[in-house]
């Protein structure tokens, strides 16, 4: 049933060539085009789809019938067109809007996240329906800005009433290089962008040095209040509500890599002493923060100015159990209690998400891990993850059981330069969903 390699690579670079880059407005056209390009897989597959606008993005919202009849179970289909921004470019070793093969990796933008799963989904639905099997009817929800927070799906889900029996959310990965895993919590984000002045215009810091207040100054004073202590935590009003891990969970990252080898196959530096016995405490189940961007002044030409306005995007990654609404407003607070007399701070919320969970113990999530472990010989472990994808707490809202994994490895590289996937990870991946597909086929039964 499954296509030779060479066949998937070429269809799905023709999704990876369209830069769909939802953070930058410039790409607009193309986050449309790629919404098109999902659409015509979907009708081509013997489904129905259309793009609706919310708020400026497009949403693909499609399904393909089953071929078992109007009784088959649905699943309801997750995964995002857009892409984070390629950049820096100069440490990209090939370019990153064209897939290619390189030491056994699949590498491009958007390989990883998502464009590998979404072609996967639509792919084993198309496959699985050319073939007269197709099980369940596949509805689809494919995201055009994941990537920046957008809350089109979130609100689309909440509104919506049709039948969802399981979700499939494939925008995850293993826990480690060889062992598959599904999630069964992610973080919730709330992304802040800051803009503080301190005059009208920059001024000669030999004149004025000393006396004058500089925004560089006065906003590392404002991000200073919420970063964390000495010992790694965040301020006790930063950690309202957190549901600490269980003695399972806690037990289960003894099959993770240790912290200190998880920051050094990555390349980081751990942020203090206790941070990398406490990585996948921290990583998963604390809230943080970063410092995502700091503009200001003249950080590369030797110039003798003292700014007076200063930018910066500081987000905070809220744990399971935590909420926008009560942490969004108090981190604003400590922002705007630091600000020295004479700043001028601007704060807006970009965006947010909330954590999101999943009952492990669902009949969906049972078949999903049979599957799996099927085809891939190994059982996915059952772990949070430190990632945030906004439509899984609006799907465990409405009671839809929903299995949140995916083919990326530790290795990926997300966001990064180079991003990849294991050669073999497409056609694993694909015929790892047909056989879910297959699977929930007899939900219900
Ligand atoms: N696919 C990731 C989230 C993810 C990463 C899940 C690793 C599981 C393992 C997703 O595309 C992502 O990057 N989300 C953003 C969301 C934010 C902008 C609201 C994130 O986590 O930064
Ligand atoms: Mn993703
Ligand atoms: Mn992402």
């Amino acid at each position: 049933m499954i296509p030779p390699h060479d066949y998937l690579v070429d269809e799905l670079s023709e999704l990876i060539a369209i830069p769909s880059v939802s953070a930058d407005p410039s790409h607009a056209d193309d986050v449309r085009a790629a919404a098109e390009w999902v659409l015509g897989r979907i009708r081509s597959a013997g489904g129905s789809a259309v793009i609706e606008e919310r708020g400026g993005r497009p949403l693909v919202v499609g399904e393909v019938p089953a071929s078992t009849g109007a009784d088959a179970p649905t699943v309801l289909a997750y995964a995002h067109l857009d892409v984070q921004p390629p950049d820096p470019l100069d440490l990209w070793e090939s370019d990153p809007w064209t897939l290619v093969e390189r030491d056994g990796k699949l590498v491009a933008r958007g390989v990883a996240d998502d464009k590998g799963h979404l072609y996967m989904l639509l792919k084993a639905t198309s496959l699985l329906a050319e073939a007269g099997e197709l099980p369940v009817r596949v509805r689809f929800a494919i995201d055009a800005e994941e990537e920046v927070g957008g809350q089109s799906v979130v609100e689309w889900v909440e509104a919506d009433s049709g039948a969802a029996d399981v979700a499939l959310v494939l925008d995850g990965g293993y826990a480690t290089e060889e062992l598959p895993a599904f999630c069964t919590a992610l973080r919730g984000i709330c992304y802040f962008h800051l803009t503080l002045r301190t005059g009208e215009r920059d001024l000669h810091s030999g004149m004025t040095g000393g006396a004058a207040l500089p925004a560089t100054h006065a906003l590392l004073e404002v991000l200073s209040a919420v970063l964390p202590g000495l010992d790694g935590r965040l301020r006790e009003e930063l950690r309202a509500g957190i549901v600490a891990p269980s003695d399972e969970e806690i037990e289960g990252w003894k099959l993770l890599p240790d912290g200190t080898t998880e920051l050094s196959d990555l390349g980081a530096r751990p942020s203090d002493r206790q941070a990398a016995g406490e990585f996948h405490l921290r990583t998963t189940a604390e809230p943080s923060v970063t410092v995502n961007g700091f503009e200001s002044g003249s950080p590369h030409l030797q110039k003798t100015v003292l700014p007076v306005e200063a930018q910066a995007n500081v987000s905070i990654r809220l744990a399971p159990g935590q909420q926008t609404a009560e942490i969004a407003p108090v981190f604003e607070q400590l922002l705007r209690g630091a600000a020295p007399d004479g700043a001028t701070l601007d704060v807006e919320l970009w965006s947010s998400g909330e954590p999101g969970y999943v009952d492990p113990q669902s009949p969906a999530i049972r078949l999903g891990l049979d599957a799996f472990e099927h085809v891939l010989g190994d059982r996915p472990l059952l772990v949070r993850s430190g990632g945030s994808i906004p439509v899984v707490a609006a799907l465990a809202a409405r009671g839809v059981p929903t299995i949140v994994t995916g083919f990326t490895r530790p290795g990926s590289q997300l966001h990064s330069p180079n991003e990849n996937i294991p050669a073999t990870a497409l056609d694993q991946g694909l015929e790892t969903t047909v056989e879910l597909l297959r699977r929930l086929g007899t939900l219900g039964d």
